[in-house]
Protein backbone atom coordinates (compact mmCIF):
# COMPACT_ATOMS: atom_id res chain seq x y z
CA UNK A 1 0.00 0.00 0.00
CA UNK A 2 1.06 3.31 -0.98
CA UNK A 3 2.16 5.82 1.95
CA UNK A 4 1.11 9.51 0.82
CA UNK A 5 2.58 12.62 1.64
CA UNK A 6 0.91 15.55 0.72
CA UNK A 7 2.92 19.18 0.29
CA UNK A 8 1.41 22.10 -0.60
CA UNK A 9 3.43 25.11 -2.36
CA UNK A 10 5.73 21.69 -4.00
CA UNK A 11 6.10 23.69 -7.23
CA UNK A 12 9.06 25.66 -6.18
CA UNK A 13 11.57 26.66 -3.26
CA UNK A 14 11.19 24.82 -0.34
CA UNK A 15 8.56 22.80 -1.08
CA UNK A 16 9.74 21.06 -4.33
CA UNK A 17 12.97 20.16 -1.92
CA UNK A 18 10.91 18.30 0.27
CA UNK A 19 8.81 16.57 -2.30
CA UNK A 20 11.63 15.41 -3.91
CA UNK A 21 13.37 14.24 -0.09
CA UNK A 22 9.80 11.99 0.29
CA UNK A 23 10.14 10.38 -2.94
CA UNK A 24 13.94 9.16 -2.28
CA UNK A 25 12.18 7.77 0.63
CA UNK A 26 9.29 6.07 -1.05
CA UNK A 27 6.22 8.03 -0.12
CA UNK A 28 3.42 8.83 -2.70
CA UNK A 29 3.39 12.76 -3.77
CA UNK A 30 0.19 14.64 -3.42
CA UNK A 31 1.99 17.80 -4.93
CA UNK A 32 -0.14 21.13 -4.28
CA UNK A 33 0.60 24.92 -5.61
CA UNK A 34 -1.19 26.94 -8.02
CA UNK A 35 0.99 26.55 -11.03
CA UNK A 36 0.02 23.43 -12.65
CA UNK A 37 2.65 22.81 -15.33
CA UNK A 38 5.20 23.09 -12.55
CA UNK A 39 3.47 20.41 -10.25
CA UNK A 40 3.16 18.12 -13.52
CA UNK A 41 7.04 18.48 -14.40
CA UNK A 42 7.67 17.82 -10.76
CA UNK A 43 5.37 14.71 -11.15
CA UNK A 44 6.83 13.14 -14.05
CA UNK A 45 10.58 13.71 -12.48
CA UNK A 46 9.32 12.21 -9.82
CA UNK A 47 7.60 9.14 -10.95
CA UNK A 48 10.73 8.49 -13.38
CA UNK A 49 13.55 9.15 -10.78
CA UNK A 50 11.69 7.51 -7.69
CA UNK A 51 9.08 5.24 -8.73
CA UNK A 52 6.68 6.34 -6.92
CA UNK A 53 3.04 7.69 -7.56
CA UNK A 54 2.08 11.42 -7.71
CA UNK A 55 -0.87 13.41 -7.79
CA UNK A 56 -1.46 16.82 -8.60
CA UNK A 57 -3.52 19.24 -6.96
CA UNK A 58 -3.25 22.90 -8.97
CA UNK A 59 -5.42 25.26 -6.78
CA UNK A 60 -5.28 28.65 -5.14
CA UNK A 61 -5.37 27.51 -1.37
CA UNK A 62 -5.37 31.42 -0.09
CA UNK A 63 -8.24 31.82 -1.79
CA UNK A 64 -12.09 31.08 0.13
CA UNK A 65 -12.52 27.48 0.08
CA UNK A 66 -9.28 26.43 -1.09
CA UNK A 67 -7.93 24.40 2.11
CA UNK A 68 -11.53 22.44 1.73
CA UNK A 69 -10.99 22.12 -1.80
CA UNK A 70 -7.60 20.37 -1.78
CA UNK A 71 -8.75 17.89 1.32
CA UNK A 72 -11.70 17.12 -0.95
CA UNK A 73 -9.28 16.70 -4.17
CA UNK A 74 -7.43 14.31 -1.78
CA UNK A 75 -10.38 12.14 -0.49
CA UNK A 76 -11.21 11.68 -4.24
CA UNK A 77 -8.32 10.59 -5.13
CA UNK A 78 -8.32 8.15 -2.08
CA UNK A 79 -5.19 9.74 -0.31
CA UNK A 80 -4.96 9.36 3.22
CA UNK A 81 -1.21 11.19 4.05
CA UNK A 82 0.51 9.84 6.31
CA UNK A 83 3.31 13.07 5.66
CA UNK A 84 1.40 16.28 5.64
CA UNK A 85 3.40 19.22 4.42
CA UNK A 86 1.94 22.71 5.07
CA UNK A 87 5.08 24.68 3.17
CA UNK A 88 3.17 27.38 0.86
CA UNK A 89 3.52 30.76 2.22
CA UNK A 90 4.55 34.42 0.69
CA UNK A 91 5.69 37.61 2.75
CA UNK A 92 4.73 40.70 2.47
CA UNK A 93 7.94 43.26 3.11
CA UNK A 94 7.76 46.98 4.30
CA UNK A 95 6.27 49.42 6.42
CA UNK A 96 2.95 47.97 7.82
CA UNK A 97 1.29 51.71 7.42
CA UNK A 98 1.56 51.60 3.49
CA UNK A 99 1.78 48.16 3.34
CA UNK A 100 -1.27 46.76 0.56
CA UNK A 101 -4.38 45.55 2.73
CA UNK A 102 -5.15 42.80 0.54
CA UNK A 103 -1.59 41.63 -0.13
CA UNK A 104 -1.68 41.60 3.91
CA UNK A 105 -4.83 39.39 3.62
CA UNK A 106 -3.82 37.52 1.34
CA UNK A 107 -0.77 36.54 3.20
CA UNK A 108 -2.84 35.83 6.60
CA UNK A 109 -5.29 33.81 4.74
CA UNK A 110 -2.65 31.42 3.19
CA UNK A 111 0.30 30.94 5.92
CA UNK A 112 -2.02 30.75 8.88
CA UNK A 113 -6.13 30.17 8.09
CA UNK A 114 -5.26 27.73 5.18
CA UNK A 115 -2.46 25.74 7.14
CA UNK A 116 -4.81 25.12 10.07
CA UNK A 117 -8.09 24.75 8.18
CA UNK A 118 -6.06 21.77 5.91
CA UNK A 119 -4.54 20.28 8.96
CA UNK A 120 -7.97 20.12 10.55
CA UNK A 121 -9.35 18.44 7.97
CA UNK A 122 -6.82 16.06 7.40
CA UNK A 123 -6.48 15.21 10.78
CA UNK A 124 -9.16 12.59 11.37
CA UNK A 125 -7.74 10.10 8.40
CA UNK A 126 -4.02 10.58 10.05
CA UNK A 127 -5.40 9.70 13.19
CA UNK A 128 -7.18 6.66 12.11
CA UNK A 129 -3.80 5.62 10.15
CA UNK A 130 -2.42 5.21 13.78
CA UNK A 131 0.84 7.12 13.18
CA UNK A 132 1.64 9.92 11.07
CA UNK A 133 3.68 13.44 10.29
CA UNK A 134 2.97 16.97 10.06
CA UNK A 135 6.01 19.16 9.36
CA UNK A 136 4.78 23.23 9.20
CA UNK A 137 6.94 25.90 7.29
CA UNK A 138 7.39 28.19 9.85
CA UNK A 139 10.87 30.47 10.01
CA UNK A 140 13.04 32.19 12.39
CA UNK A 141 10.56 34.83 11.59
CA UNK A 142 8.73 33.10 13.83
CA UNK A 143 10.84 34.25 17.41
CA UNK A 144 10.65 37.67 17.65
CA UNK A 145 8.66 40.65 16.61
CA UNK A 146 9.56 41.82 12.83
CA UNK A 147 9.04 45.65 12.36
CA UNK A 148 9.00 45.93 8.85
CA UNK A 149 7.39 42.89 7.90
CA UNK A 150 5.74 42.54 10.90
CA UNK A 151 2.69 40.86 9.52
CA UNK A 152 4.42 37.77 8.25
CA UNK A 153 6.60 37.69 11.63
CA UNK A 154 3.12 37.66 13.53
CA UNK A 155 1.84 34.85 10.81
CA UNK A 156 5.25 32.11 11.42
CA UNK A 157 4.93 32.85 15.09
CA UNK A 158 1.39 31.82 14.63
CA UNK A 159 2.77 28.87 13.04
CA UNK A 160 5.46 27.83 15.59
CA UNK A 161 2.97 27.99 18.54
CA UNK A 162 0.29 26.20 16.82
CA UNK A 163 2.42 23.78 15.64
CA UNK A 164 3.99 22.75 19.10
CA UNK A 165 0.17 23.03 21.25
CA UNK A 166 -0.42 20.25 18.47
CA UNK A 167 2.02 18.48 18.89
CA UNK A 168 1.37 18.16 22.54
CA UNK A 169 -2.26 17.42 21.94
CA UNK A 170 -1.64 14.59 19.40
CA UNK A 171 1.34 12.97 19.84
CA UNK A 172 -0.16 10.63 21.99
CA UNK A 173 -2.54 9.67 19.73
CA UNK A 174 0.13 8.93 17.00
CA UNK A 175 0.58 12.21 15.00
CA UNK A 176 3.67 14.54 15.37
CA UNK A 177 3.65 17.94 14.25
CA UNK A 178 7.18 19.56 13.52
CA UNK A 179 7.65 23.24 13.16
CA UNK A 180 10.46 23.79 10.58
CA UNK A 181 12.13 26.93 10.86
CA UNK A 182 14.53 28.50 8.06
CA UNK A 183 16.74 31.36 8.29
CA UNK A 184 16.88 33.38 4.79
CA UNK A 185 16.83 30.62 1.82
CA UNK A 186 17.38 30.82 -1.45
CA UNK A 187 14.23 30.65 -3.60
CA UNK A 188 11.47 32.71 -4.84
CA UNK A 189 10.55 34.09 -1.80
CA UNK A 190 12.49 37.19 -1.56
CA UNK A 191 11.23 37.94 -4.68
CA UNK A 192 7.73 37.30 -4.85
CA UNK A 193 7.96 39.64 -1.21
CA UNK A 194 9.87 42.75 -2.49
CA UNK A 195 12.39 42.18 0.29
CA UNK A 196 15.58 41.99 -2.30
CA UNK A 197 17.11 44.93 -0.41
CA UNK A 198 16.65 44.01 3.15
CA UNK A 199 19.91 43.59 5.04
CA UNK A 200 19.16 40.64 6.44
CA UNK A 201 19.91 39.21 2.89
CA UNK A 202 23.54 40.57 3.43
CA UNK A 203 24.64 37.27 5.45
CA UNK A 204 23.97 35.18 2.62
CA UNK A 205 20.88 32.82 1.57
CA UNK A 206 20.70 28.79 3.03
CA UNK A 207 20.37 25.98 0.17
CA UNK A 208 16.44 24.86 -0.01
CA UNK A 209 17.92 21.72 -0.50
CA UNK A 210 19.50 21.92 2.39
CA UNK A 211 16.87 23.39 4.53
CA UNK A 212 14.19 20.79 3.15
CA UNK A 213 16.41 17.54 4.55
CA UNK A 214 16.95 19.41 7.56
CA UNK A 215 13.00 19.64 7.89
CA UNK A 216 12.29 16.33 6.84
CA UNK A 217 15.16 14.02 8.98
CA UNK A 218 13.99 16.43 12.14
CA UNK A 219 9.89 15.48 11.23
CA UNK A 220 10.43 11.77 10.92
CA UNK A 221 12.31 11.47 14.09
CA UNK A 222 9.20 13.28 15.69
CA UNK A 223 11.46 16.81 16.72
CA UNK A 224 8.68 19.38 17.95
CA UNK A 225 11.02 22.60 16.12
CA UNK A 226 13.91 22.14 13.78
CA UNK A 227 15.44 25.19 13.23
CA UNK A 228 17.96 24.81 9.96
CA UNK A 229 21.14 25.94 9.88
CA UNK A 230 23.75 26.25 12.95
CA UNK A 231 23.83 29.90 12.65
CA UNK A 232 19.91 29.97 13.00
CA UNK A 233 19.95 28.28 16.27
CA UNK A 234 22.67 30.34 17.81
CA UNK A 235 20.86 34.19 17.02
CA UNK A 236 17.58 31.98 18.41
CA UNK A 237 19.04 30.59 21.34
CA UNK A 238 20.32 33.90 22.18
CA UNK A 239 17.15 35.62 21.29
CA UNK A 240 15.78 33.65 24.27
CA UNK A 241 17.75 35.19 26.66
CA UNK A 242 17.66 39.00 25.34
CA UNK A 243 15.03 41.74 26.35
CA UNK A 244 12.41 41.65 24.39
CA UNK A 245 12.44 45.26 23.20
CA UNK A 246 16.61 44.38 22.33
CA UNK A 247 15.39 41.45 20.23
CA UNK A 248 12.56 43.87 18.29
CA UNK A 249 15.24 46.15 17.87
CA UNK A 250 17.44 44.02 15.69
CA UNK A 251 14.90 42.46 14.06
CA UNK A 252 13.86 45.74 12.87
CA UNK A 253 17.57 46.30 11.49
CA UNK A 254 18.10 42.98 9.91
CA UNK A 255 14.64 43.81 7.53
CA UNK A 256 15.46 47.50 7.10
CA UNK A 257 16.80 48.24 2.94
CA UNK A 258 20.02 48.61 1.97
N1 LIG B 1 12.82 31.62 1.43
C1 LIG B 1 12.98 32.07 2.65
O1 LIG B 1 13.86 32.93 2.92
C2 LIG B 1 12.12 31.53 3.78
C3 LIG B 1 12.58 31.67 5.09
C4 LIG B 1 11.80 31.18 6.13
C5 LIG B 1 10.59 30.57 5.86
N2 LIG B 1 10.15 30.45 4.57
C6 LIG B 1 8.86 29.82 4.35
O2 LIG B 1 9.05 28.70 3.50
C7 LIG B 1 7.83 28.40 2.83
C8 LIG B 1 8.13 28.15 1.36
O3 LIG B 1 8.63 29.34 0.80
P1 LIG B 1 9.77 29.36 -0.31
O4 LIG B 1 10.90 30.14 0.24
O5 LIG B 1 10.03 28.03 -0.87
O6 LIG B 1 9.06 30.33 -1.36
P2 LIG B 1 8.63 30.14 -2.89
O7 LIG B 1 9.80 29.64 -3.68
O8 LIG B 1 8.01 31.44 -3.26
O9 LIG B 1 7.54 29.00 -2.84
C9 LIG B 1 6.26 29.22 -2.31
C10 LIG B 1 5.34 28.09 -2.71
O10 LIG B 1 4.02 28.39 -2.23
C11 LIG B 1 3.10 28.32 -3.31
N3 LIG B 1 2.03 29.29 -3.15
C12 LIG B 1 2.12 30.64 -3.05
N4 LIG B 1 0.91 31.20 -2.98
C13 LIG B 1 0.01 30.16 -3.02
C14 LIG B 1 -1.40 30.09 -2.99
N5 LIG B 1 -2.16 31.18 -2.90
N6 LIG B 1 -1.99 28.85 -3.07
C15 LIG B 1 -1.23 27.74 -3.17
N7 LIG B 1 0.11 27.75 -3.20
C16 LIG B 1 0.72 28.95 -3.13
C17 LIG B 1 3.94 28.64 -4.55
O11 LIG B 1 3.40 28.06 -5.71
P3 LIG B 1 2.44 28.79 -6.79
O12 LIG B 1 2.94 30.17 -7.00
O13 LIG B 1 2.55 27.89 -7.96
O14 LIG B 1 1.08 28.75 -6.18
C18 LIG B 1 5.24 27.93 -4.21
O15 LIG B 1 5.15 26.56 -4.54
C19 LIG B 1 6.91 29.59 3.10
O16 LIG B 1 5.96 29.22 4.09
C20 LIG B 1 7.84 30.66 3.62
O17 LIG B 1 7.18 31.56 4.49
C21 LIG B 1 10.90 30.91 3.54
Amino acid sequence: MDRWAVVTGASGGIGLEIARELARRGYALALSARSRDALEALAADLRAAHEVRCVVCALDLGAPGGADALARALHEASVVPEVLVNNAGIGVYGPFAEADADRVQAMLELNMVALTRLTRQLLPGMLGLGRARILNVASTAAFQPGPGMAAYFASKAYVLSLSEALDAELRRRGVTVTALCPGPTRTGFVARAAAERAAMLRGGLADARGVARAGVAGMLRGRRVVIAGWGNRMMVRAGRWAPRRLVTWIAGRMTREV
